[in-house]
């Protein structure tokens, strides 16, 4: 059974033309799935789909064979799904500890020892608790927007570019983490500029065009394609 199965999306913003026009993808337990392609594609809108932020118009979104398709954010996040969004994903003028804190809200009482289980697995989180998340460096506060994320112990993570602004030393290290997560069991579907990066740690990748799939394949062999290089990957 697939942990998620889409099929079909069409959402948008209010009474604005729909930014999905019948978006398909699934994601297979074990899986690191990638979704690239150009600015407004609408990669970020189907992440925000998936995680119940955006009514689909039409379509159906099941996880771990349920539909959740009318389910709100929450009954979502409680199913399993959760979701670290492109911007503005960690609370800057509260510390990590609080952030932490406030992720648990599903289940306050086992949040303590969640949070101290994510220190010993992010130590720089342990040494920088007391810190406002504002003042930790891009990779840290990715680091922590992700830890947030599994405050909730998910079943998916959905993750919109988490090396987005990152020095390539530190998207090398955050793919790392990414990888490592995944090692233990968690699927993964991510949105990511960097493509080739991206790819090359990744089970499958789609290609998003215009509010859907264009192309789907092996995280490698999609990277190595001389036509999506060609358009997508830069040659
Ligand atoms: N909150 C919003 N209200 C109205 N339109 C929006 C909103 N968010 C995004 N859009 C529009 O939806 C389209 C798709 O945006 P989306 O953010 O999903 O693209 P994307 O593929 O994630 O792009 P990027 O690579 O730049 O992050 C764009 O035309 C964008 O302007
Ligand atoms: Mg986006």
């Amino acid at each position: 059974m697939s942990v998620l199965a889409v099929e079909a999306l069409v959402a948008g913003y209010g009474a604005a033309e729909e930014i999905l026009k019948g978006a398909s993808l699934h994601v297979e337990p074990g899986e690191i799935v990638s979704i690239i392609g150009p600015n407004g594609a609408g990669k970020s809108t189907f992440l925000k789909a998936v995680a119940g932020l955006l009514q689909p118009r039409a379509g159906t979104i099941r996880f771990a064979g349920t539909d959740v398709t009318r389910r709100d954010p929450q009954g979502r996040a409680r199913a399993g799904i959760s979701f670290v969004p492109q911007e503005r994903n960690v609370f800057g003028s509260l510390t990590v500890a609080e952030n932490l804190e406030i992720s648990g809200y599903l289940d306050p009482a086992g949040a303590q020892g969640r949070a101290a289980r994510l220190y010993e697995r992010y130590p720089v989180l342990a040494e920088k608790r007391h810190a406002l998340a504002r003042t930790l460096s891009g990779g840290q506060r990715q680091i922590l927007a992700m830890a947030m994320g599994l405050m909730t112990e998910p079943k998916l993570m959905l993750l919109d570019e988490p090396t987005a602004g990152l020095s390539p030393k530190a998207a090398d290290d955050l793919f790392d983490a990414v990888v490592n997560l995944n090692r233990g069991g968690l699927p993964i579907l991510m949105v990511e500029q960097h493509a080739v990066e991206a790819l090359a740690v990744s089970t499958r990748g789609y290609v998003f065009v215009a509010g859907r799939e264009s192309a789907e394949g092996a995280g490698p062999a999609l990277a190595s394609d001389p036509e999506i290089r060609r358009l997508f990957l830069g040659g």
